[in-house]
């Protein structure tokens, strides 16, 4: 959500921050800008600049082409692509915000929460407000504050402006990243972060910084990860790192490895596609890393994680929610351990009460989601308020960036190692979820059973030691059936042109599996779906069959096999057409439409069930000419509550 750019160096810097926004437009795409300041000839006195600002709604291609047009000179800038929270997705709220003189320009991700107090303080006291944004208080406070200064006569100079941010800062509440730069100090830039992302790359003579590593890996592999509460100032010559009580901090660079932050979208039409297509190495590299021959399966998780669990609660939204739905069938079905899923968004403002020996799970793929964090970070403090150690928190973080804001918050992680994904849409880190459960599953199973408690009707050694057979022939499965649906789906999209509803059914431990199918057809197609355990149909939702209404089905042979082939029927009785996920055999003769599916374990079905969910819903979106990467309304890494 939102992405922030600045680079302070010898080179041009406008090129560079449309650059870098490039690497970030899937982060938020409603409008962007940028702000740079050109050093002016000063005959001997003070250092002055000039700042230009351009900004541009909607697509970075228009504050491109506005750039080409009028351009921006100089070696210091800030950029910005946004995605609303504030105020409409206009050019007026768009950043960089300015001061009332235009000397002073601020980009930031996050919220300011007591914008609206600060907002009448300073409207008081005579401030024009240009924007309906939270940010545009910031320059505002900050002109004040550099007035202020000037007045006591302190030198215009870098260290100027850093002591202003500096003190500034304790007047903003919230979660916030932000980069500024000021005319009157042009070799200056400060940027600053409390509980959101940022970045800082050390180039040859020049920095970049940014809010996240797609914007950096093209620049260089050298980083410094800012750490919350810290300000720095970066000029040509050096960094200086305070921390937020303003002492100079020391910290070693570290370096980007991999191709795995790069974005490049390969011979694809799209990144989701690509992503999509990139599953079965997802999978092959989790076998490698977690299936080692003569082993069950092995997780860099200390034994903490595990010891004395008697209850498990996961706390996700979206896709990585219904990751966890799977992952809670698991946790309960294979190894025995009562799991509870929750709404992160929900979950802070009605916890359930406290149950001792629980291990908290927090799944994120971002591990930037605001409402994961803020239930995670209640949870551990009311636990860590409790005194007792059986309530004790323990925490583990899921998520595809171990270096995120929940790798900060929680105590263990586990990565899934997905590699970096660029459309909007989650498919390849949900499969990185889901084997991330297969793991922990697995894991609590052989330690719960070596204890002696496993419980009867539980999966034996000998099964779960054929699943760990399944899972290795997973990447290939799963390359195969990636490829024939990629087929499929594109011949069937055709057919969903006047759609406007669809109902996915599933049950049991495909029912996640139908709401994901419908979230991820309404979040790019923007027809309407609803996911539903199939048993619930004849409950109500049967009202909506007709023949204009199709029904997406996922029948796997297993405990609900049959129960779920006679919900189907009850909807072809409703004239509605059936599209059957489900293995060819004279059972699923009764769907319209067979995506067929090859046979595995039942508890292993919703890695295989997932992909003609996602292709499904690209093909409709594609086919519809949608911008299925960019899709309207949506932000890759959502980090507002
Ligand atoms: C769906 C999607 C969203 C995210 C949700 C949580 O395709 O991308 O529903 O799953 O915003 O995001 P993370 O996993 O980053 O916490």
């Amino acid at each position: 959500m939102c992405g922030i750019v600045a680079l302070i160096g010898s080179r041009e810097a406008a090129p560079q921050l449309l650059e870098g926004l490039r690497q970030l437009e899937y982060r938020g795409y409603d409008s962007a800008g940028i702000a740079t300041v050109e050093a002016l000839p000063n005959g001997g006195g003070a250092p002055e600049g000039r700042l230009h600002c351009l900004k541009a709604e909607g697509k970075l291609l228009n504050l491109t082409a506005r750039w080409e047009e009028q351009g921006a000179a100089g070696h210091c800038g800030i950029g910005h692509t946004r995605w609303a929270t504030h105020g409409k997705p206009e050019e007026r709220n768009a950043h960089p915000h300015l001061d009332g003189s235009g000397q002073l320009a601020v980009v930031q991700n996050g919220i300011i929460e007591n914008h609206r107090s600060l907002r009448e303080l300073l409207q008081a006291e005579g401030v024009m407000f240009r924007s309906d944004t939270d940010t545009e208080v910031i320059p505002h406070l900050l002109a004040r504050r550099l007035d202020a200064l000037e007045k006591e006569g302190h030198l215009i100079d870098a260290a100027l402006l850093l002591r202003a941010v500096q003190e500034v800062l304790p007047l903003l509440h919230g979660a916030y990243a932000l980069a500024v730069v000021w005319a009157k100090a042009p070799g200056a830039l400060v940027v600053a972060r409390r509980q959101a992302p940022l970045l800082i790359g050390l180039g040859e003579g020049e920095f970049l910084c940014a809010s996240d590593t797609p914007a950096l890996a093209g620049f260089t592999r050298t980083i410094l990860p800012m750490e919350d509460g810290e300000v720095a100032l970066l000029t040509p010559l050096g960094i200086e790192l305070y921390n937020a009580t303003g002492e100079r901090v020391q910290r070693n660079p570290s370096l980007l490895t991999g191709t795995e932050h790069v974005a490049d979208k390969r011979s694809f039409r799209h990144f989701m596609l690509k992503e999509i297509h990139e599953q079965p190495e997802t999978a092959a590299l989790w076998v490698a890393r977690h299936l080692p021959e003569g082993a069950l399966v092995a997780l860099p998780l200390d034994e903490a994680v595990y010891c004395g669990v008697e209850r498990i609660q996961i706390l996700a939204c979206g896709t990585s929610r219904h990751a966890a739905q799977v992952g809670a069938y698991l946790l309960e079905q294979v190894a025995g351990v009562p799991t509870t899923v929750f709404y992160a968004s929900e979950f802070r403002y009605a916890p359930p009460p406290l149950s001792p020996h629980m291990l908290t799970i927090g799944v994120t793929q971002s591990g930037e989601t605001a409402d994961t964090l803020a239930a995670l970070t209640m949870e551990q403090q009311r636990r860590q308020r409790h005194g007792d150690p059986a309530y004790a928190p323990r925490m583990l973080g899921i998520t595809n960036r171990p270096e995120s804001s929940l790798g900060r918050l929680v105590s263990h992680i586990l990565d899934i190692g997905a590699g970096i994904e660029v459309g909007v849409a989650a498919t390849k880190t949900f499969m990185g979820q889901l084997l991330a459960f297969y793991g922990l599953a697995l894991a609590f199973a052989e330690r719960r059973a070596a204890a002696g408690l496993r419980q009867p009707g539980l999966p034996d050694h000998g099964r779960l030691m054929a699943l760990v057979a399944q899972l290795r022939e997973l990447p290939a499965l799963l390359q195969a059936l990636v490829e024939d649906h990629d087929r499929r789906c594109a011949e069937l999209a055709h057919l969903f042109t006047d759609t406007q509803d669809v109902i996915f059914l599933g049950r049991g431990i495909n029912y996640p599996i139908a709401m994901e199918g419908a979230l991820k057809l309404k979040e790019i197609s923007y027809i309407h779906a609803e996911g539903y355990p199939a048993g619930e149909m004849k409950h109500g939702p049967i009202a909506l069959l007709d023949a204009r209404v199709p029904v997406v089905s996922i029948a796997v042979p297993g405990t609900v096999f049959d129960k779920v082939l006679s919900n189907a029927q009850e909807a072809k009785a409703r004239d509605a057409r059936l599209i059957g996920v489900a293995p060819a055999c004279p059972d699923t003769e009764l769907f319209d439409t067979l995506l067929p599916l090859p046979i595995v374990d039942e508890l292993l079905s919703p890695l295989l069930t997932v992909i003609p969910m996602q292709l499904l819903s690209y093909h409709i979106a594609a086919h519809r000419g949608l911008d299925v990467d960019q899709p309207r309304n949506l932000a890759k890494s959502v980090t507002v509550e």
